[in-house]
């Protein structure tokens, strides 16, 4: 089938190339020219596990090409996607100036019937806003072309986005006729074997079903972060507590690790996304509400422990921190919302300097926050523990899951480790000889 795809961001690229790889002709256009010259040329703008030979294979047989020329994208596409960016308003709500531009785009250009999927995570309302979009384009120059809008959003996890979407757990299509349901199942039938993952429903539910799915899950995040806070003070390990409830099938074993707060770009702006719906529409978002601000407080959370672990913030003046891991989750470079943003501010306000090292995100940290006397990039893991006074963990890359505790204890000069993802064993740490905080382990205390 013939798909064009507006937006080589993540969930544009990705999609486009497992398309690709199915045997799909596919066209990406992005407004980017630098970025599109790049994948022309083999470089991909995001670190994704597997992406890159799957882009360069695609690419060199054809069945994936990378233009600016959106008349020809538009041209080329019997189904068309809208995978742009959908990046928080002021307000919090969902800005829809790209996706609409696009709209409008496809309306200029359109010459013969199509599909237009939006893939963005978008409100509730949204098709119906990009279908008017490109009707008033098509009525400006008077053409008659028809057309669909579908909703179909995407499920894909960072560092694992090339695995989800060739095989996702359900394919949702939100699409008001029957005619375009049917075309994408048959553009989605090489990703629906062995069991029926279609899940069809009208357009609104599906644009729904997609906040209500990251809501969920950051959700059960803040839950077990109460939890956490709750299990510190009273001296009990939510660690423990944890694997007491996640074999309840109706709790389960996901997304009930406690830590350093979620961050990325899709928790914390699709739960004030649809708070913001809500609030829109007349409905109190009192536990989207709290949600966010649980998260909003456990980001602080780690250097909250340090401040008391030393009496005070004041105390932190002039001490100097390792800092393992920046990316807001492993296997990415991806910063965005990451609690290490929140902790180094929180630090550097003290007056504290820090030593970082993350495996993929430090050319991402070095553009956010440049070259600073209070910051200093080291080549891995063990060089940022020299001259450093304690270490804080923020995001379980695998390559610091067994460090020697011994020779932290006897490089750090306060012996001290605040671990904001429950990495490591309490007992383990102290038997070495070092003082161990973790999340919502209340024996630690
Ligand atoms: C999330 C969803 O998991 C995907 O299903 C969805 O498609 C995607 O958003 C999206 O809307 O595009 P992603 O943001 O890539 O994916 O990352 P997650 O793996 O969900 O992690 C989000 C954050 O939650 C991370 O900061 C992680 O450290 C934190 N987390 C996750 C916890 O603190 N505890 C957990 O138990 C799980």
């Amino acid at each position: 089938m013939q798909v064009s795809i507006f937006g080589t961001g993540y969930v544009g690229l990705v999609t486009g190339t497992c398309l690709a790889e199915v045997g799909h002709d596919v066209v990406c256009i992005d407004v980017d020219a630098a970025k599109v010259e790049g994948l022309n040329n083999g470089v991909i703008p995001i670190y994704e596990p597997g992406l890159t030979p799957m882009v360069k294979a695609n690419h060199a047989e054809g069945r994936l090409r990378f233009t600016t020329d959106a008349a020809m994208g538009i041209a080329h596409g019997e189904v068309v996607f809208i995978a742009v960016g959908t990046p928080p308003d002021e307000d919090g709500s969902a800005d829809l100036q790209y996706v609409l531009a696009v709209a409008k785009t496809i309306g200029r250009n359109l010459q013969r019937p199509t599909v237009v999927v939006d893939k963005s995570t978008v409100p509730v309302g949204t098709a119906d806003k990009v279908r008017a979009a490109i009707a008033a384009e098509l009525a400006a120059r008077g053409a008659e072309v028809s057309f669909d809008v579908v909703s179909n959003p995407e499920f894909l996890k960072e560092g694992a986005a090339v695995e989800d979407c060739m095989r996702p757990d359900r394919i949702v299509i939100g699409a008001d006729g029957a005619h375009a349901a049917e075309k994408l199942k048959r553009l989605y039938a090489p990703f629906n074997r062995n069991h029926d993952r279609f899940v069809v429903m009208d357009v609104r539910s599906a644009e729904l079903t997609k906040y209500a799915a990251n809501a969920m899950l950051a959700t059960k995040i803040s839950f077990m972060n109460e939890i956490a806070n709750i299990a510190e003070q009273v001296g009990a390990d939510v660690e423990n507590v944890r694997k007491g409830i996640g074999s309840d099938p109706r709790i389960g074993w996901h997304f009930i690790y406690p830590g350093a707060g979620y961050g990325g770009s899709c928790f914390p702006k699709d739960v004030q996304a649809l708070a913001k719906t809500a609030q829109q529409h007349g409905v109190q978002p009192r536990l989207l509400d709290a949600v966010e601000a649980v998260n909003e407080a456990q980001k602080a959370h780690l250097f909250e422990l340090a401040a008391r672990h030393y009496g005070g913030e004041a105390k932190l003046r002039g001490k100097t921190f390792a800092v393992w891991g920046l990316a807001f989750k492993p296997n990415t470079d991806d910063m965005r919302e990451a609690s290490s943003r929140r902790l180094l501010q929180q630090l550097w306000d003290a007056g504290a300097k820090v030593r970082v090292y993350d495996p993929e995100a430090m050319d991402e940290t070095r553009r956010i926050f440049g070259e600073r006397d209070d910051l200093a990039f080291c080549d891995g893991a063990a060089a940022t523990l020299d001259g450093a006074d304690a270490l804080f963990v923020v995001t379980e890359w695998k390559q610091f899951r067994s460090p020697d505790f011994a020779r932290l204890k006897a490089t750090l000069g306060d012996a001290v480790v605040f671990d904001g993802r429950n990495m490591y064993e309490p007992a383990d740490v102290e038997a070495a000889g070092l003082a161990y905080y973790g999340i919502g382990r209340g024996r630690s205390l």
